[in-house]
């Protein structure tokens, strides 16, 4: 039986987007597969009072039960609820790729989906993007497209190089389609291994520092669509205090490089209004239990090395609505 997300509790991204855009901070979209991520997800919004989006891609469907998903998606409102905080929780679909699963998601009660038709030819993009437009809006479901392709792994589908969004594309994108907001490709890219060591510089402490994002396309595409929410995939920093945890304790991340806050900072000024988190939580929670595992190779009750990961977690997204995004205290 279909549900509507107003029921469950979940907000759509209408209302955060006017507000991330008028006061210039973008709202944070933090993935989840399991419960110690979206407690640490709520804690964090919970605790710096900030708007969220928690995002479940289809990987996440696959690995831990669309229902499962959807229910814990249910239980966060509630937790939310009972520890007095007052954030709107959107719930999205994170790179819907087929009309189908857009319905089955909005069916059963997703605030927002985005349908990805990025590996698709334009015209087929604007045909998907708009169908399922047609179908969400008739549940007052926000929709969020995507133009440009992202290097690295778009849900299966890996593109070896990004192809930056086309700025002569979106006004048009956007009025054929209907959609509420548009990701765009300005040299962001999904993962831990965003850049090439020969892409970057190293600064003085030896960190590998990444080619600048293409802020001159963002811009020009603000100019095209003034006031119109866009929304940046693939912007985990990639942070090196988590990264060298990992070494330190055992794992082999080499030449993983992610963008730099500042950048995310003053992407987050302007009409950035919705910025993709994945990795870098995966980074924390990879970091917390190898550390565990190193202090204490006797340890083997999970909550001995998921609770200090989820506190971490919970740690790292409080600095970032706070730090980078900008969307703490304003939910
Ligand atoms: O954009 C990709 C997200 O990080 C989700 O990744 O498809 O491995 O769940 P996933
Ligand atoms: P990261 O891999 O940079 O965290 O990007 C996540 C993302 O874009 C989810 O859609
Ligand atoms: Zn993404």
């Amino acid at each position: 039986m279909a549900v509507n997300y107003q029921d469950l509790g979940f907000s759509n991204t209408t209302e955060m987007f006017q507000q991330a855009m008028a006061d210039g901070y973008a709202v944070p979209a933090y993935n989840f597969n399991n419960m110690e991520q979206l407690q640490a997800i709520i804690n964090g919004c919970g605790q710096s009072g900030s708007p969220v989006i928690i995002q479940v891609s289809s990987g996440a469907r696959k690995y831990a039960n669309q229902t499962m998903l959807r229910y814990m998606g249910e239980g966060a409102v509630r937790m939310a609820e009972e520890s007095g905080y007052k954030i709107p929780i959107a719930l999205h679909l994170d790179h819907g790729d087929t009309f189908e699963l857009c319905v089955s998601c909005i069916e059963s009660g997703f605030s927002s989906v985005m349908i990805d038709g990025s590996s698709h030819s334009y015209e087929d993009n604007v045909a998907l993007t708009a169908k399922v437009v047609d179908y969400a809006h008739q549940h007052d479901v926000s929709v969020e497209g995507e133009l440009g392709v992202l290097a690295g792994i778009e849900d299966d589908v890996e593109a070896a190089k990004s192809i930056y969004t086309d700025p002569a594309q979106v006004e048009d994108f956007v009025e054929k389609t209907g959609v509420d907001s548009l990701a765009i490709s300005i040299g962001t890219s999904h993962g831990a291994y965003k850049f090439k060591p020969e892409q970057c510089t190293r600064n003085e402490k030896g960190i590998l520092v990444p080619p600048p994002l293409r802020f001159d396309i963002l811009e020009e595409i603000e100019r095209r669509i003034a006031g119109f929410p866009i929304v940046l995939h693939g912007s985990s920093s990639v942070l090196p205090e988590y990264v060298n945890i990992i070494n330190e304790n055992g794992g082999k991340l080499t030449a993983a490089v992610g963008i730099p806050e500042e950048q995310l900072r003053k992407a987050a000024k302007s009409a950035v209004c919705k910025i993709n988190i994945d990795s870098d939580g995966r980074l924390v929670v990879t970091a917390m239990i190898r550390k565990v595992f190193a202090e204490k190779p006797a340890e083997f009750d999970p909550r001995k090395y998921l609770g200090p990961a989820r506190e971490e977690l919970t740690r790292m997204i409080i600095h970032k609505n706070e730090q980078v995004l900008g969307s703490a205290g304003r939910g």
